[in-house]
């Protein structure tokens, strides 16, 4: 039997509204410093859950942007480094990763690979204090949509050299919509579990970066979207995975600490329910990838 939720004019989505326009005349939180918080804390589990996916999708980004023996890059959001260490195999030079966590970034520098070099820093303060024309490339591997990307962007084309090229591999909004529909049912259930409502700004899709792209300056080399399907067997799994990814960083600001665990279980419930097929209860990942050229 499917989960029952009516979605009609239900005073439960009035409630809900209700509470998001307090939540938004309120809102004075850092979305930053809770976004570095979940990371530091995943730290040590980021590479163990959906990364060696990830990964091959960064590495058909590369493929197009094709990095040459000699080219001074910098890679943006770099995390535990996959990418910074990849460019600096194919570039023979040594590379530059930025990151806001301090934990992930311990876990890239364990790796010891002396040719990266990693700096623990905002990434817009960090594009902001760097030389113009200063890179051949720049890449953003699944970051660019926690910070303010326009003016990511438009820092990235400055920094570049004339037909330097900048890499962007990317969640869009639509990602995991099994996953978003749920928390929002959940939450929907009982409003006042939400103290804040997540800010980030990933694209809704490929059009909506494209053009921020050309406006900060780029011509587009090329472009591509995807999607990526996996199963779990039931509702708990699917929340335990989402627990030891990025994407629970969300969910970690958003829902009363009091409530995360009522709040996940509920998640788990409707996941099961609504979503359960032969295979197991599908989760989907919408990616988009473009190359830009200054
Ligand atoms: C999904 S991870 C991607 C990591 C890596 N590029 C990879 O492909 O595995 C996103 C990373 O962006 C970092 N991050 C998010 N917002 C940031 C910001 N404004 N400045 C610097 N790093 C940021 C997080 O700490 C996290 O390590």
């Amino acid at each position: 039997m499917r989960y029952n939720i009516d979605y009609t004019c239900h005073p439960k989505w009035f409630k809900l509204a209700k509470h998001l326009l307090k939540l938004y005349i309120k809102q004075n939180h850092n979305s930053l410093f809770l976004v570095k918080r979940s990371y530091d804390r995943i730290a040590s589990v980021y590479e163990d859950t959906w990364s060696s996916d990830y990964w091959k999708l960064s590495d058909d980004m590369l493929d197009r942007l094709s990095p040459k023996k000699g080219m001074k890059a910098l890679d943006l959001f770099c995390g535990t480094g996959y990418v910074t260490e990849r460019i600096t195999t194919r570039t023979e030079m040594s590379v530059i990763g930025v990151d806001i966590s301090k934990n992930i970034l311990n876990i890239a520098e364990q790796k010891g690979n002396e040719n990266c070099e990693y700096i623990n820093c905002e990434v817009l303060d960090y594009l902001k204090k760097q030389p113009s024309k200063s890179f051949d490339i720049v890449t953003c591997a699944w970051g660019l949509g926690y910070s303010k990307p326009f003016q990511v962007l438009k820092e990235i084309n400055r920094v570049l050299k004339d037909h330097g090229k900048v890499g962007v591999i990317e969640n869009t909004l639509l990602t995991l919509p099994e996953i978003t529909w749920a928390g929002i049912l959940s939450i929907a259930e009982k409003p006042e579990i939400l103290d804040n409502y997540p800010q980030f700004r990933f694209p809704l899709s490929i059009y909506g970066l494209t053009i921020k792209m050309l406006f900060s300056g780029f011509y587009i080399q090329e472009s591509w979207d995807g999607r990526i399907t996996y199963y779990e067997q039931s509702g708990k799994e699917v929340i335990q995975r989402l627990r030891n990814t990025s994407v629970v960083a969300g969910y970690e600001y958003a829902i009363n600490k009091r409530f995360r665990e009522e709040f996940f279980q509920r998640m788990a419930t409707i996941l099961h329910h609504r979503y359960r097929q032969e295979q197991g209860i599908p989760i989907n990942h919408r990616y988009i990838g473009l190359i830009g050229i200054k």
